[in-house]
């Protein structure tokens, strides 16, 4: 039996996991590292250090957790990139020492590939290609036209923050912790999401492009003139407006490239109001990674890393690269 170990550290989160194709997930560790919340963002020196601190004894838990030994591995796949530089690197040093100790291939795998085709992982799902992929995390939002592994096409993206970006700021304004987006999902259940007038950017424009730095602007200057009381509204309207926006642009992705399916993936498809929204907008036609896949870890790394791993790839060189356009990607030979 076939084994793959996914080393995720491209930001704050410490991921380890084991996928083997035909039973899944084997092992599955996500250390979410703490001390960031003290400055509202990540600090990217300070993730190094605790991913160096963290990785070595992860990767033996996740062996005692599938029952493996290290030499039962097959392949030790790692992601490259985009992300932290530093970050990245404690991964792919590790992965490819840890490889080429065993005399496996080391492979990287772009992190945005492994948000992508995780929704696969639950084969219950009934998922298959082509589809349209909305990709919203702390980094990136973009939709994607999947046609299989490695054939990607650019449909739209964020021309200024990210979505989870977006949410992350709109947290830091109502002075809630960080990662904003669960806070401010959490301040929204207790808010009306009508009170507040937000706009919804670029939704009168052809095309799929975003913007969420004026929601964040908008936020701004409303917290300016309401009292901690309206927080909770604001909240609420701040985001029934991000996801009325995503749920314009999904729909209309869908339409321009007559796909049925959409797929949505990264930490902001975490996000209850946004899953509810487009399951009402499109029945039957959304497919979500299972909880705990949304925001980063190590199995959606395992799991991208296998499909690479059938085309015989070998990274044997620790190369990360912290910018790495998706659309650079290939299709497996
Ligand atoms: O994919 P991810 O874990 O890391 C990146 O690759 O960026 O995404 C993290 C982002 C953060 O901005 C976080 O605030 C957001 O996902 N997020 C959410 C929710 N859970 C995480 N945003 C909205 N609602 C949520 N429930
Ligand atoms: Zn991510």
């Amino acid at each position: 039996m076939q084994s793959i170990l996914g080393i995720e550290t491209s930001c704050d989160e410490t991921g380890v996991a084991i996928y083997r194709p035909g039973d899944g997930i084997v092992a599955d560790l996500v250390y979410t590292q703490a001390d960031h919340a003290a400055y509202g963002g990540v600090v990217p020196e300070l993730a190094s250090r605790d991913h160096v601190r963290k990785l070595p004894g992860m990767i033996g838990e996740a062996l005692d957790q599938a029952g493996l030994r290290p030499r039962d591995l097959d392949a030790v796949a790692y992601t490259a990139g985009p992300g932290l530089a530093g970050a990245l690197l404690v991964g792919a040093a590790t992965a490819v020492a840890f490889a080429s100790a065993l005399g496996r291939p080391a492979i990287a795998v772009h992190h945005m590939e492994g948000h992508l085709l995780s929704p696969l992982l639950d084969a219950d799902a009934g998922l298959d290609f082509p589809f349209v992929a909305l990709l919203v995390s702390g980094g990136h939002s973009m939709l994607v036209e999947v046609g299989r592994v490695g054939d990607y096409r650019l449909l739209g993206e964020t021309l200024d923050d990210a979505a989870g970006e977006a949410f992350d700021k709109t947290a830091r304004l109502l002075g809630l912790g960080f990662p904003g987006g669960p806070e401010v999902a959490r301040l929204a259940e207790q808010g009306d999401d009508r009170r507040f007038d937000f706009p919804r950017p670029m939704v009168n424009r052809p095309g799929l492009d975003f913007s969420f730095s004026g929601l964040k602007t908008h936020t701004r200057l409303l917290v300016g003139r309401v009292g901690v009381d309206d927080y909770a509204d604001v909240a609420a309207g701040f985001e029934r407006a991000v996801v009325e926006t995503l749920v314009i642009k999904c729909r209309r992705a869908l339409k321009q490239t007559r796909l049925e399916r959409l797929v949505i993936a990264g930490g902001v498809s975490a996000n209850q109001r946004l899953r509810s929204a487009l399951d009402a907008a499109l029945p039957d036609r959304v497919y979500y990674p299972p909880a705990k896949l949304c925001t980063d870890n190590g199995a959606m790394i395992a799991h991208a890393g296998w499909f690479r791993r059938l085309e015989g790839r070998n990274d044997g060189q620790i190369a990360v690269r912290p910018r790495w356009p998706l659309t650079e990607l290939k299709r497996p030979a």
